[in-house]
């Protein structure tokens, strides 16, 4: 349990703006209009901003990059090496179920905590709540060198 959990209002700010920029999804080939927002931690450089990202797929289909990669691409690259995530929002506007894939889930993990929130749309279209643990359980990690 966080211990400054996120109240229902911030949530919904922050499925909204993963709605808001599936948007600009590039996804000709999927027609899957995927957006991530991603809500930092504040620190002595940086208000608790959010910062989002959406899927840009390529015709050399392994070169798409999911939404969740783009906005936490967006946060390192706009606050910094040091970004922390407090919470994370998926939406997509296909009206479908949407989770973090796996690849997806292994990098949210380099820079969240294990109980850090993720909100994403259920089978009946509400908001479901889990935890970045309960996506992955185990993590790759590297030895220290
Ligand atoms: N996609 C994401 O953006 N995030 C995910 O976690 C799963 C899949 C995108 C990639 C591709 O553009 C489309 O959804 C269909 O796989």
């Amino acid at each position: 349990m966080l211990s400054n959990p996120l109240t229902a209002a911030e949530i919904a700010a922050l499925q909204q703006r993963a709605t808001d920029v599936a948007q600009n999804s590039y996804s000709p080939y999927s027609g899957f209009r995927v957006g991530a927002a991603i809500l930092l931690h504040a620190d002595d450089h940086q208000p608790g901003v959010i910062v989002t990202g959406t899927n840009v797929e390529n015709a050399s289909y392994r070169l798409t990059s999911c939404a969740e990669q783009a906005a936490v691409a967006a946060a390192v690259s706009q606050y910094g090496p040091g970004v922390r995530i407090r919470a994370v929002a998926i939406a997509n506007l296909n009206g479908a179920v949407c989770m973090p894939c796996g690849a997806c889930r292994q990098t949210l993990v380099e820079f969240a905590a294990p109980d850090t929130p993720v909100f994403y749309p259920g089978a009946d279209g509400e908001t479901v709540s889990t935890t970045l643990a309960a996506l992955l359980p185990a993590t790759f990690s590297l030895p220290p060198r």
